[in-house]
């Protein structure tokens, strides 16, 4: 009734009117030149443009402009210990290294002794000031009985836990069809990186989240569990493994909910491929970087998800592996799986042909 004068008066259509939409917006009414159709998919377009414009500045400000909490929050070089599993060689070894040298006391967890001796050595003639204890564990048999050594070693009141690094893992020696898995390599691989961590971190646990209450400066705890990208996207021909870091990234999520109020810092770290005897990738590259590089950028970024934006409690620290998360993101999942299969095809038949080289060598 109020529109027909207000039309007629201010559009040059007013015969055309009937087509025009009318809305009221504190009473006035607004003529619409456009369908409501065409506004209502305008803003949500609008909504949907600002929402990415904000996830690519994050994604950008964390991963090239802020760095995450210091170390120092978590008890560096105040006689806290970090427990670092799978110490041995590659991420491990690269994190007991950076963190004695950030002023942890480290406790080295792994299955092969003399390593780890030898690791202790190095670690103590470059950072004396630390203390150093190494419990030799086969992560492929968890039970309390095989972490007798390390629950008595962590029940000493002297003995403040800041950290713990759940970094041992186990892949499938190659590409392989979950058919043609072998069931010694599929329990291997379930005890390693699934039933070990759970047993360790819920031994651990119980003394991270006493922290709060004991005396001194108010200190947070960290737990690292390292995933796979491979967790992320499903990886056909690595099934069991791609599964088993899923299942680490679903419970990181939910112990990082639970334990929060209780000032302890969950995060799972998501490598993409990094040189190590795992990834039987030798020389870096942008895209594949040191363990030392890896491990360096992931201390600068703790508490920053970086690549993970829109994933809880998880972070992609290493800018290149970063970035391809973030882009990752936004591929839909036919078209990563399927990229992953090809991948690990081509993997497995370059395998394939260095062990025939290798037994053509050795005949
Ligand atoms: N490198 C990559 O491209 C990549 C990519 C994604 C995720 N990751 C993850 O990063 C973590 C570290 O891998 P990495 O690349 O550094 O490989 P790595 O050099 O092979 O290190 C694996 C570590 O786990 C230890 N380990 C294996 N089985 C064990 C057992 N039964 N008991 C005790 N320790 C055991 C190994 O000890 P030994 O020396 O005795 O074998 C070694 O110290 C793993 O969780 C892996 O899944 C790596």
């Amino acid at each position: 009734m109020v529109a027909e004068p207000f039309v007629a008066a201010h559009s040059a259509h007013a015969r055309d009117a009937v087509a025009h939409h009318i809305i009221h917006i504190f009473g006035k009414p607004i003529v619409m030149d456009v369908p409501i159709s065409a506004v209502i998919l305008s803003l949500i377009g609008a909504v949907a443009l600002g929402k990415l414009v904000v996830s690519i500045l994050v994604f950008l400000a964390e991963t090239f402009l802020f760095t995450g909490e210091s170390l120092k929050t978590f008890g560096a070089k105040q006689n806290r210990w970090a427990v670092i599993t799978g110490c041995t060689s590659g991420i491990g070894e690269a994190f007991a290294k950076q963190l004695a040298r950030a002023g942890f006391n480290v406790c080295l967890i792994g299955r092969n002794e003399e390593s780890l001796r030898k690791l202790e050595q190095e670690i103590s003639a470059k950072s004396p000031l630390v203390q150093t204890t190494v419990i030799p564990i086969d992560l492929s048999h968890p039970t309390p009985e095989t972490f007798s050594a390390y629950s008595k070693w962590i029940a000493q009141p002297e003995v403040q836990v800041g950290v713990l690094v759940n970094n041992a893992g186990v892949s499938h020696s190659m590409p392989v069809s979950f058919a043609e898995t072998t069931l010694e390599e599929m329990d291997n691989i379930l005890q390693v990186n699934i039933h070990a961590t759970l047993l360790l971190t819920r031994l651990t646990l119980p003394r991270l989240l006493t922290k709060k209450s004991t005396p001194g400066p108010k200190l947070k705890s960290l737990i690292l569990n390292i995933g796979s990208f491979g967790g992320t996207v499903p990886s056909p021909l690595l099934a069991t493994y791609s599964a088993s870091k899923a299942f680490l990234a679903t419970w990181n999520k939910a112990l990082g909910e639970e334990v929060k109020k209780d000032g302890v810092v969950v995060r799972l770290v998501l490598p993409g491929f990094v040189v190590s005897k795992m990834s039987k990738i030798r020389r870096p590259s942008m895209m594949v970087p040191t363990p030392q590089t890896f491990v360096s950028s992931t201390l600068k970024s703790i508490g920053l998800n970086r690549g993970a934006q829109s994933r809880v409690y998880e972070s992609t620290p290493y800018w290149t592996h970063a970035a391809m998360d973030y882009i990752v993101g936004f591929v839909p999942e036919s078209i990563t799986v399927w990229y992953n299969l090809r991948l690990h095809k081509d993997i497995r038949a370059r395998a394939l042909k260095k062990q025939q080289r290798d037994k053509l060598k050795s005949q």
